[in-house]
């Protein structure tokens, strides 16, 4: 399906980030186990993915794997890292047909070292890419994110590199992990949940929330251009009124 005709390609953001929820209930209404639903949702990333490049997104963060997820059962862990290397490794020719770099967020040592090198191997593989790039959030939360560069901050003023007084949000931005990526305009959740669940909660400070009851493994590139073009009908305020932007 095209790209409807009511899309203002004018007003795109440059980066969405989805939190994508719902597989556990999706396998559970299809009668099958929760790891079904994990392995369905990679074709909605593919979907997504290619919908999101096709309508001229630069950056899709994608929330694959967070920080509490450890706390699953072990069973659940070891597959969605197993589906995380099958996948790392079958998507490459895929993002380099679609010109996607790929880059990754999060405690990436903390991954069983057969998803380090899969995934160290992709974003190795798909680096010359200059179309749009998809960061995978792994292993992440915010929490930890915020307090990973507080500690790199703290090294680099006793150091001497970094004097204490000239901190300021460009400089902790640039101690995060999304350095070098602009902040989300959009942040989609699926599955019905209106939570953050410790997502870029610092990059959110401005992000426009699109919450949508559509399961992950259902959700395809039309559901994202919906969502974009809900987007493109808010009006972002920044703290003015409404008359100083206009
Ligand atoms: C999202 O789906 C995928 C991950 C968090 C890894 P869930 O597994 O959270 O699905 P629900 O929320 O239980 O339906
Ligand atoms: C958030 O989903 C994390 C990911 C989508 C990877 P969860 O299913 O883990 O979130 P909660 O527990 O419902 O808040
Ligand atoms: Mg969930």
């Amino acid at each position: 399906m095209p790209i409807p005709s009511h899309f203002n390609s004018e007003n795109v953001p440059e980066h969405i980030a989805i939190i994508m929820d719902g597989n556990g209930r999706w396998a559970k209404q299809n009668g099958k186990a929760r790891v079904f639903g994990h392995k369905s949702g990679v074709k909605s990333v593919r979907s997504v993915s290619e919908g999101a490049a096709e309508a001229g997104v630069k950056f899709l963060t994608l929330y694959a794997f967070s920080t509490e997820n450890w706390n699953r059962p072990k069973a659940e862990v070891m597959a969605l890292m197993q589906l995380l290397v099958t996948t790392i490794a079958g998507e490459t020719k895929t993002l380099n047909k679609n010109n996607i770099r790929l880059a990754a967020i999060g405690d990436l040592a903390s991954l069983p070292g057969n998803c380090q090198s899969e995934l160290e191997k992709a974003i190795k593989n798909t680096s010359t890419n200059t179309g749009m790039t998809m960061v995978l959030a792994l292993s992440y939360s915010s929490r930890w994110e915020i307090v990973n560069a507080v500690k790199s901050l703290l090294i680099d003023v006793k150091s001497g590199i970094l004097d204490a007084t000239n901190i300021d949000e460009a400089i902790f931005n640039n101690y995060l992990c999304t350095k070098n990526i602009p902040d989300p305009e959009l942040i989609i959740r699926t599955s019905g949940e209106h939570r953050v669940s410790n997502f870029l909660l610092w990059q959110a400070a401005y992000s426009e929330f699109y919450f949508t009851d559509i399961l992950w493994p259902d959700f395809r590139k039309e559901n994202l251009w919906d969502a974009i073009i809900d987007f493109q009908n808010r009006e972002r305020r920044f703290g003015k009124t409404s008359e100083q932007i206009k």
